[in-house]
């Protein structure tokens, strides 16, 4: 299960666990540095703590990994799709501001929620370039009702030995090999995945760790982006960034070095896990 903060791992005092409490400066401090997160239990820096799922199930279903908002489980009915389904208010961080805002209007209109989005997005990106986008984004099918809940149905990632793919988040809190290569080969397939935005100024803001999965292949790693919510919905009041590509290419390069520093930190952080992520 990719959790980012599964089990009690986070047992931060208060003012940890409610990052908008903090003020914009320290805020900025704190991703940067990812002290919030160290501090709080996890080797990944720059992510903030989400309430703790207690076990590797979500109503009787098989969990994947999940997000600030979702949970990602296993489809029982096929084993080539994965469902997301919105988590309820308890499950997710606590929210202040024009988030909490959006999540109340969320629940009377659940077409403005995150599946809906990532839907209208992956639609989007598949109109727009057609099916040379699944080299970096995993593409979600439908909205379904089902025993457990409104789903979105979204295409599994694999890896080449058929499981299915780890994200960057995963392979930063239990690296499947050691030393230098691995920072390399995953800077290496950032580069290649914010070059590929770049050229067709593809508004993906949201290049966390959770947010992209690791596919091996011969000639390197290749990256696949599994939350394509930001090419349509970004956190700007006024979206500046999606109206002009110099703006979009900047921040494009900005979030991908970010990236890169975050997975030198977490690589280079000596030292014990606080509890390697079982499973994916
Ligand atoms: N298509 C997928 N293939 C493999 N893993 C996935 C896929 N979609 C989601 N996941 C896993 O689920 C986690 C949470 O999904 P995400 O869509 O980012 O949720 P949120 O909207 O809450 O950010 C990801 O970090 C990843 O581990
Ligand atoms: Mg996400």
């Amino acid at each position: 299960m990719d959790c980012w903060n599964s089990g009690n791992r986070f047992r931060a005092p208060p003012e940890r666990l409610h990052p908008t409490r903090c003020s914009g400066r320290l805020r900025e401090n704190r991703r940067m540095s990812g002290s919030a997160h160290l501090a709080s239990g996890s080797k990944v820096p720059g992510h903030p703590p989400y309430p703790p799922l207690r076990t590797a199930h979500w109503r009787g279903l098989d969990i994947i990994g999940r997000g600030a908002n979702r949970v990602c489980t296993r489809n029982p009915e096929s084993p080539l799709t994965l469902l997301k389904f919105e988590l309820p208010d308890d499950q997710r961080p606590p929210a202040r501001g024009r988030l909490r805002l959006a999540r109340w209007w969320a629940r009377h209109f659940p077409r403005s929620g995150e599946n809906h989005t990532e839907l209208a997005a992956c639609r989007y990106l598949r109109r727009r370039w057609g099916i040379e986008v699944q080299r970096h984004f995993s593409l979600c099918e439908r909205i379904q009702a089902t025993p457990w809940g409104d789903a979105l149905v979204c295409r599994a990632v694999f890896d080449d030995d058929g499981q299915l793919a780890r994200s960057v988040f995963a392979c930063l809190q239990a690296p499947p090999q050691a030393g230098e290569g691995l920072v390399d080969a995953l800077c290496a397939a950032v580069d290649d995945l914010e070059q590929w935005l770049l050229q067709r100024c593809i508004p993906l803001f949201d290049l966390n760790a959770g947010n992209l999965v690791v596919v091996h292949e011969t000639n390197g790693l290749r990256l696949v982006c599994v939350d394509a919510k930001s090419v349509l919905r970004g956190k700007e009041i006024i979206p500046v960034s999606y109206w002009s590509k110099s703006l979009l290419r900047r921040k494009i390069r900005r979030r991908a070095q970010r990236l890169r520093q975050r997975i030198r930190a977490s690589l280079a952080t000596p030292g014990p896990l606080a509890e390697p992520a079982s499973g994916h």
